[in-house]
């Protein structure tokens, strides 16, 4: 089983991570929260409302958004016009009033710009706007996710893996802007590797392991947990909490 009986519940404006070894459930966590898979059982609630069984896109429309471990952006399009697909949640066109060009439809694009510039400058893109997302070095690829998940103005951000692949330089910056989120009232779920990071910038840590609950604590109790460092940390490093 990828996930069997894991329970946990995160108050909102903390940024919480789960943590784990390769093939520990995290991913599978963010594909059931987001109704990307069913579970077979049990329950997910999100202020107040049932997600379980929802599709994708109510899940969308009550505030989750989501980064993905494989970058999932539109390589030839360009920085902003792939955070403006982020918006379109907020959009009131639908596709048959913009492929008619009914009025109103460039109002809206005009919206969606705006929409999509701010959350490229919250996350220092906004020089990149008109460049193609192939052009761009990986680190910024990431970030142009995040800055799409940002554009749907979510209330719970989902970041799996945000700091693979990029370099020290990168990560800090990384750190930066996830705490910058965090900031302007958004609560994030962390799934990240990079114990310095995850350590720092974590308010609480959930520990995974073959699809169950290990642990769950502040990253001071995490780091404290032989269990944890047996399954997963390893010894002899503490990382600054
Ligand atoms: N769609 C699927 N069908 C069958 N098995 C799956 C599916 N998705 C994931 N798994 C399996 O479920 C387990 C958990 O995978 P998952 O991708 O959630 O791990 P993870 O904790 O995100 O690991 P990593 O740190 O490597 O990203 C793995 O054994 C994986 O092979
Ligand atoms: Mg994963």
């Amino acid at each position: 089983m990828a996930l069997a009986g894991v329970g946990f519940q995160v108050s909102e404006g903390l940024i919480y991570a789960v943590i784990g070894p390769n093939g520990a459930g995290k991913t599978t966590l963010f594909n059931n929260l987001c109704g990307f898979y069913r579970p077979s059982a049990g329950s997910i609630r999100f202020d107040g409302h049932e997600l379980c069984g929802l599709p994708t896109h109510r899940i969308a429309a009550l505030g989750i958004a989501r980064t993905f471990q494989n970058l999932q952006l539109f390589f030839n399009m360009t920085v902003i016009e792939n955070v403006m697909v982020g918006c379109h949640l907020r959009a009131k066109t639908g596709l048959l009033t913009a492929a008619l060009r009914l009025p109103g439809v460039r109002r809206e694009e005009r919206r969606l710009r705006e929409w999509a510039s701010e959350a490229l400058e919250l996350c220092d893109l906004t020089d990149r706007a008109g460049q193609p997302v192939g052009s761009l070095p990986y680190g910024l690829m990431k970030r142009v996710e995040i800055a799409r998940a940002l554009a749907a103005r979510p209330r719970l951000l989902l970041l799996d893996e945000p700091a693979a692949g990029l370099n020290d330089t990168e990560t800090g910056a990384l750190r930066e802007l996830i705490a910058r989120i965090r900031a302007t009232g958004v609560t994030i779920l962390l799934v990240e590797h990079h114990m310095p990071l995850v350590m720092s910038v974590s308010d609480r840590l959930l520990v995974l392991d073959y699809g169950s609950v290990l642990a769950e604590g502040t990253p001071a109790e995490i780091q404290a947990d032989p269990r944890v460092v047996a399954a997963y940390l390893g010894g002899a490093v503490q990382y600054a909490v």
